[in-house]
């Protein structure tokens, strides 16, 4: 993936777009998109550990749920701005069960065209010229990348092995405090599969507290969770309502990214401001999916331990087949990701990731992808089969790939 130039065709447009948007430095998801057509073009069986899109089907209640709602006429209006009044009880009763928090389904609750919809909107809610974020690196692209959208600056807080993925946030800056706005934080994380205790939550909501900061805690992957791991809410930090927001999503939790749907909750001003923006951007989830959310919400219980029995047996195979290819690995206890070194002997991630694609046809994620501080790892995603997990550990193996 040396040539940028040649893998983002380029198409003439009547007017520029914004140098915001240009500036931006490609997204390697899309980058990898193109590498794999060409791949496939030229006949390769890729097996592609990239992206995290679940492979898993929706279970099949939420499917009937939806299918009834399609034939509601009521639900073929558009949608309340601030979704189905039943679906923000639902997300009241799971923070409840699953959390111990309280939500208010009145004032605290946004429903989302899936979080990620929500994360950037926020942001330009409150990113303008001369303000920062402060993002956690590696990060899920979209916390960075709406702030220079919005025209803000980024301050990067480095999670590394030497911090155990948990920078001291004492060290930001003074002048940075100052100007930040908003702080987008992520545990379990995206891509590294780092987890964070209560204790280091408080800190945050400590700090935030301190300089006026809005906290989002991304929880995307609260529900994927290995050996009986719970991640902590940031609602779980006495009064973090006051200053924080939580990002769910259902994509991963329910085998529903393609129907788009999560939610945000928390502090009433701030899901206030992300309804005001929402309200001149969008109509909200539809309201047939909707009902699906709902079923998916009040039986969570009864699909989740199967979809992370899954993960976690996948999960097992890749530790279990890079530790004998040489990696020392702790197993994640979250997410669909397992985070490792690129291999002494490349210069960077997606060096790494193009020579395995070409040599082995198995897809990985560069850590360039999640930014700067990504770019010595690699990730592998956990969507696909143990079979087919296994078969891309053979292929490694038979080239010969070692850590060292
Ligand atoms: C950390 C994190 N946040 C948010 C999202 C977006 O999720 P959604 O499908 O709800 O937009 C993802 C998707 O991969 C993610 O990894």
């Amino acid at each position: 993936m040396t040539h940028d130039s040649v893998l983002t065709p380029v198409y003439t447009s009547p007017a520029e777009p914004s140098k915001r948007l240009t500036d931006l430095p490609p997204y390697v998801f899309a980058q990898l998109d193109v590498l794999k057509a060409e791949a496939r073009a030229r006949g390769a069986d890729l097996i592609d550990l990239g992206m995290g899109n679940p492979d898993l089907p929706t279970p099949e209640p939420i499917l009937r749920a939806i299918q009834e709602g399609v034939m509601d006429p009521a639900n073929h209006r558009y949608p309340q701005f601030n979704g189905k009044p039943e679906f923000r009880e639902a997300v009241s009763r799971f923070m409840s069960r699953r959390y111990h928090v309280e939500i208010d389904p009145e004032t605290e609750v946004q429903p989302l065209i899936g979080s990620k919809e929500g994360l950037a909107k926020l942001t330009f809610a409150y990113i303008g010229e001369g303000d920062y974020s402060i993002v956690f690196a590696p990060y899920y692209p979209v916390h960075a990348r709406a702030t220079y959208l919005a025209g803000g600056k980024v301050h990067y807080c480095a999670m590394t092995e030497e911090n155990h993925y948990l920078p001291d946030v004492e060290t930001i800056p003074e002048e940075v405090a100052q100007k930040a706005k908003l702080m987008f934080m992520n545990y379990p994380n995206n891509p590294s599969a780092a987890t964070a205790p209560l204790s280091y939550l408080e800190k945050l909501v400590a700090y935030c507290k301190k300089h006026g900061i809005v906290l989002i805690s991304d929880l995307a992957y609260g529900e994927i969770c290995y050996d009986g791991y719970r991640p902590p809410s940031i609602f779980n930090v006495p009064d973090a309502k006051s200053v924080a927001i939580e990002y769910h999503s259902f994509s991963k939790s329910f085998n529903m990214a393609g129907w788009r749907m999560g939610w945000a909750c928390g502090n009433p001003g701030v899901i206030k401001t992300l309804f005001n923006v929402k309200t001149n951007c969008d109509y909200g989830i539809a309201s047939a999916i909707q009902d699906g959310g709902i079923c998916a919400l009040d039986r969570a219980e009864e699909f989740l331990p199967g979809i992370i029995q899954t993960y976690q047996e996948r999960r097992d195979v890749v530790v279990k087949g890079f530790q004998e290819m040489g990696w020392t690995i702790e197993p994640p206890r979250s997410t669909l990701y397992v985070w490792l070194p690129v291999p002494s002997g490349f210069d960077d991630s997606k060096s790494w990731c193009r020579h395995l694609m070409d040599t082995t046809d198995v897809v990985i994620t560069p850590g360039i992808a999640f930014g700067d501080a990504g770019d010595a790892y690699f990730r592998v995603s956990l969507v696909s089969s143990k079979e087919l997990l296994q078969q891309a550990i053979d292929r490694l193996k038979a080239k010969g790939i070692r850590y060292s």
